[in-house]
């Protein structure tokens, strides 16, 4: 079947089987090389996406479900400020991401800095149970998260 969907901001048309799962037409089809399926049974975030602005699994979502949606992967975002920024907060903070983390962390952290209102330090934290990474540290995650909404909110109130 041929469906159509907003990747990364652009048109994306594809054509699926019904068995297809995201994942697959996503890094088959359209190129997106920040997804790998570590697990493929919704365990370890490495296939995180995000569906409309919300973190899913897209190795557990049927491909058909892309359809009409607003698709973000990490690639959206890395030429963004904010990105940068947070790439270097978590070194500073000593979070070092491993490579197999490195999508899911990222995602979320984007997510959360895009999100008005601004999260709150739990909803920051509850957010890495989408990603099942032993490397970082959950409090410097959220530290670097808020560091960077308030630096963002200082700047835009700038004239
Ligand atoms: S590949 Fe592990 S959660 Fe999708």
């Amino acid at each position: 079947m041929n469906i159509e969907f907003d990747l990364n901001g652009r048109v994306q048309k594809v054509v699926i089987t019904s068995v297809e799962r995201a994942i697959d037409v996503l890094t088959r089809q359209c190129g997106i090389k920040s997804l790998s399926g570590t697990c493929l049974e919704g365990l370890c975030g490495t296939c995180l996406i995000l569906l409309e602005g919300k973190p899913v699994y897209s190795c557990l979502m049927p491909a058909f479900m892309l359809r009409d949606h607003r698709v973000e992967t990490t690639e959206y975002f890395t030429k963004m400020r904010e990105y940068s920024l947070l790439n270097s907060e978590l070194t500073k903070e000593g979070s070092a991401l491993c490579s197999s983390c490195h999508n899911g962390i990222m995602l979320m952290g984007m997510m959360l800095i895009r999100s008005v209102p601004a999260p709150t330090r739990g909803e920051i934290l509850s957010s890495l149970s989408n990603v099942h990474c032993d490397s970082i540290d959950p409090d410097d995650f959220a530290d670097a998260v808020l560091k960077i909404i308030q630096h963002l909110g200082i700047a835009r109130k700038m004239p």
